[in-house]
């Protein structure tokens, strides 16, 4: 086990800091220009922008995953508990508490839902009883899984797909999930369900979101704050209540404001 830093457990000290990064990909292209923003304990927030206004790379520079699409974090840092992770490997701060949601629903479709799930226990190696009581409460969770356990990931639903790669994250205790747009390509009726699932393990079990979305509507009924990127840049940083109250904001958020 790799051992806590005493101001992880610090209240006052917010989860996340991410303050003035700068990421850049492949030496040349420039991604983040300057993001600040912080997640505290318990919070759920929002990143919202349109398609390339740098919400997955912001959720890399916190995973440390930049490094995975050869791109560095140039300036600024980011830190967990009020201790420095910029260029700590991704593996290592997912045994910290970190667990990353790619976009795109990566699931093993050859392999059965519940080997998927089973996945999420290797960094943790529980025994044989305790990962089958981890499993029975992600079934819980998302009684859809239960129903297709035995089912090829590869043959089931988007939605089932987005429910199991959020299961496999839930399965390594994470202090802090990174959701990247959950929404995309699901029913609105799947996106609710969705949301509504990460809003209970939100209040049930305390875990913190950082969910990226396009979706601003389902987003902001569920977080707690929210922050609006354009350009690699935090251009609005509000509560939820606030932003959903902003006419300006499908303004704001298609950078259309800054043109
Ligand atoms: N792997 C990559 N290589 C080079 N540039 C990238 C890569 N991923 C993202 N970018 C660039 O970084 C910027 C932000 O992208 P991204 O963080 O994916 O935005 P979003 O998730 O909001 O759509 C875009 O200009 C995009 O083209
Ligand atoms: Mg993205």
């Amino acid at each position: 086990m790799v051992s806590e830093s005493p101001s992880r457990n610090t209240p006052s000290v917010p989860l996340i800091e991410v303050e003035g990064i700068e990421v850049v990909y492949d030496g040349a292209i420039l991604a983040l220009a300057d993001v600040s923003l912080t997640i505290g304990r318990g919070e759920i927030v929002a990143l919202l922008g349109a398609n390339g206004a740098g919400k997955s790379t912001t959720l890399k520079a916190i995973s440390g995953l930049v490094v995975a699409d050869r791109a560095l974090i140039t300036r600024g840092t980011v830190r967990f508990g009020g201790e420095e992770i910029g260029g700590i490997a991704p593996n290592l701060l997912a045994q910290r508490g970190i667990v990353h949601v790619l976009e795109g629903r990566h699931v093993f479709g050859h392999l059965t839902v519940e080997e998927n799930l089973r996945t999420g226990t290797f960094l943790r190696r529980p025994g044989r009883a305790e990962t089958e009581r981890d499993l029975e409460e992600i079934y819980g969770w998302f009684p859809r899984l239960k129903t297709k356990r035995r089912t090829p990931a590869g043959l089931t639903s988007g939605g089932e797909q987005q429910m199991l790669a959020i299961g496999r994250a839930l399965l390594t205790r994470p202090e802090l999930v990174l959701l990247d747009e959950p929404s995309m390509g699901l029913a609105p009726i799947i996106v609710d369900e969705i949301f509504e699932i990460v809003a209970a393990l939100n209040r049930q079990k305390g875990t913190t979101f950082l969910v990226a979305e396009q979706n601003i509507a389902v987003s902001l009924r569920h977080a707690h704050r929210g922050y609006v990127l354009d350009g690699g840049k935090v251009v609005l940083a509000a509560t939820a209540a606030e932003l959903r109250q902003r006419e300006d904001l499908h303004e704001i958020y298609l950078g259309l404001a800054s043109a």
